[in-house]
């Protein structure tokens, strides 16, 4: 199964629509669903709230987990900083291996620092606590500079039907080519693509061409929005894990079986670079 489960919702109000926190009855029927239903990684990080720790509560041995170091404070000393975290990620996770280690904040890479943070990161791998160390990005662009410089086994990257910009960089067949494991995020663009045009909040509005375009497709071919945005990024056979989030049970049921259904449509080309759109960290100010 290409699916792997995203966990910011179960650590912090997350996401464009207010649900809150996921409760923690929750979380467990989300995890037996994706368990029984082969979902075999789950990518969390030290910065999402509580969710390590409520992780750490649940058993997680069928689960790949990846997790990610957050922005370096200015003046530590590096290698003990990354030591005490993943000790005390790999604490509260209850575990004491992990399979991929990210970093959230990888431009800390291009600063003087950056040398000893990836010496770091190598030595955690050599050591066997760490499998694959990798990074997760916000734009295709931040791979120009670092791919360059470092090796990495693992990158977490946004794409949907909007955000193409791993695809049209020709970043998704280098990082397949260079063997490194790519895993995608922001599928339902944190669910913007799931709503009905209707409930879009105003803010969006100034894409209405965008929105015209996706929902007009929608109603002329049939499809769901939950399967036009499922199959795209797993039409790419170069990415190896497609994050989704759920607030629930159901959302994760409804998911799974959807990305068994095979798409006989062409998808509709609705890629846009606008970073104000396809970057939910500019959404605050729109
Ligand atoms: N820098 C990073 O490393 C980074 C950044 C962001 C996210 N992530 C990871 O990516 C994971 C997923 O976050 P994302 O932003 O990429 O979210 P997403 O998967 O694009 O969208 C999730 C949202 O889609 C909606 N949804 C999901 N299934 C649905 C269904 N069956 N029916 C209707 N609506 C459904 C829900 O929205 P509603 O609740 O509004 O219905 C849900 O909150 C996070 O948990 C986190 O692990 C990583």
């Amino acid at each position: 199964m290409r699916l792997a489960l995203g966990t910011a919702q179960f650590g912090l109000t997350y996401g464009l629509t207010n649900h809150g926190q996921v409760p923690f009855s929750m979380v467990k029927s989300i995890l037996n669903t994706a368990s029984s239903n082969d979902i075999n990684t789950l990518d969390t990080a030290i910065d999402y709230g509580d969710c390590e720790a409520r992780l750490g509560k649940m058993d997680t041995s069928n689960f790949k987990l990846v997790t990610k170091l957050p922005k370096f404070p200015d003046g530590c000393d590096i290698t003990s900083w990354i030591t005490s975290q993943v000790n005390d990620s790999f604490l509260r996770l209850g575990i004491n291996n992990i399979y991929g280690l990210l970093l959230h904040k990888p431009e800390q890479l291009l600063g003087s620092d950056g040398p000893k943070i990836y010496r770091s990161l190598e030595l955690l791998k050599e050591k066997g606590l760490v499998k694959k160390i990798g990074i997760s990005i916000y734009s295709p662009k931040e791979l120009d500079v670092l791919i360059p410089n470092f090796h990495f086994d693992l990158v977490q990257a946004p794409l949907n039907l909007i955000d193409n910009r791993l695809i049209n960089t020709g970043w998704m067949r280098r990082l397949k080519d260079a063997g490194i494991e790519i895993h995608t995020r922001s599928t339902f663009l944190q669910g913007l693509l799931l709503l009905k045009q209707e409930n879009i909040p105003s803010k969006f509005l100034q894409w209405n061409n965008v929105w015209n375009q996706w929902h007009q497709w929608l109603s002329d071919s049939s499809v769901s929005a939950l399967q036009a945005s499922l199959s795209f990024p797993l039409s790419f056979p170069e990415i190896d894990q497609v994050i989704v989030g759920v607030f629930s049970n159901d959302h994760l049921l409804d998911i799974i079986s959807t990305s068994k259904d095979t798409l006989k449509t062409a998808l509709p080309n609705l890629a846009s670079e606008d970073e104000n759109l396809i970057n939910p960290s500019n959404w605050a100010k729109l």
